[in-house]
């Protein structure tokens, strides 16, 4: 190879393996159109079931969405219990297209502080779709970067075993996917808000003034080609990564 390689240039074909999204800007979407925040939420749905159609029309293979932190349990008893028939009725709903289409489902997260109506409705879904391996998408709910770590270490010591990377790799809540490559969070606030702490360490982060109720293929797009433009170097140099991998320096392949 030679030494006068030219720097990595962007290559929109460059597609994420895994797209998270922190799906913000329901109860303003709502607000500004002076309807309850929990119509936001419905219309939160909505979204997702266009991003999840575009992720399956991209060729995007797994698909992590936020829908509810450890901390949103802090928000107003109505708001909380709207959240909660909402996942129901959405699960009704939803499942049997998702299913029909290759969506395999998961729900990382927390189960033991949900009901038993919607603990049975997130089972349920999961061994449904368990067959499936069009799109992976995972629904954190109840979800929490650092009860995942948490529960992933004492998994580790009730089992004797070491504190290593790996071992807590393999206890995660998203152990069955690799790390984000893509986050994305709409609403315009920058921050991650406890969502994939560990997983993230390397992921490209773009962040949307857009409501997620607004959020569309056309966003997606954006989010994309922003990706396909970032140069990732997993701590070594741009030439490094050049050499030692000319075809895939520009983003969204795994760190090897
Ligand atoms: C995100 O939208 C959905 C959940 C947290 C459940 P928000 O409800 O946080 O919307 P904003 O940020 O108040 O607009
Ligand atoms: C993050 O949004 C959680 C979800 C999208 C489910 P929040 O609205 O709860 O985040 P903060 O409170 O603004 O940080
Ligand atoms: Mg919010």
């Amino acid at each position: 190879m030679s030494n006068s390689a030219a720097p990595p240039s962007p290559s929109p074909s460059v597609q994420p393996g895994h797209v998270a999204i922190v799906m913000d800007g329901n109860g303003r979407w709502a607000q500004k159109r002076w309807l309850p925040r929990v119509a936001g939420h419905k219309q939160g749905v909505e979204a997702l079931r266009r991003v999840v159609k575009a992720c399956i029309e991209r060729g995007v293979p797994v698909l992590s969405v936020f829908a509810f932190s450890s901390e949103n349990w802090n928000r107003p008893v109505e708001e909380v219990s709207g959240l909660m028939d909402l996942l129901v009725m959405a699960l009704s709903r939803e499942v049997p297209s998702l299913r029909d289409n290759g969506v395999q489902l998961h729900f990382p997260g927390d189960r033991s502080g949900l009901s038993v109506r919607v603990v049975q409705g997130l089972e349920a879904a999961e061994r449904d779709t368990a067959h499936n391996r069009t799109l992976v998408l995972n629904v954190c709910f109840n979800y929490g970067g650092r009860w995942d770590v948490t529960q992933a270490a004492r998994r580790l010591v009730q089992q004797g075993r070491d504190i290593t990377e790996a071992n807590l790799s393999s206890a995660m809540a998203l152990a069955h996917v690799a790390d984000p490559d893509l986050l994305i969070r709409t609403g315009g606030e920058l921050r991650i808000s406890n969502f994939l702490l560990w997983q993230s360490a390397y992921t490209e982060l773009v962040f949307t003034e857009c409501l997620w109720p607004d959020f569309d293929a056309a966003e997606l797009d954006r989010a994309l080609a922003e990706f396909a433009n970032r140069e990732r170097r997993f701590g070594q140099t741009a030439e490094q990564r050049v050499e030692e991998n000319p075809l895939m320096v520009a983003a969204g392949q795994q760190h090897a």
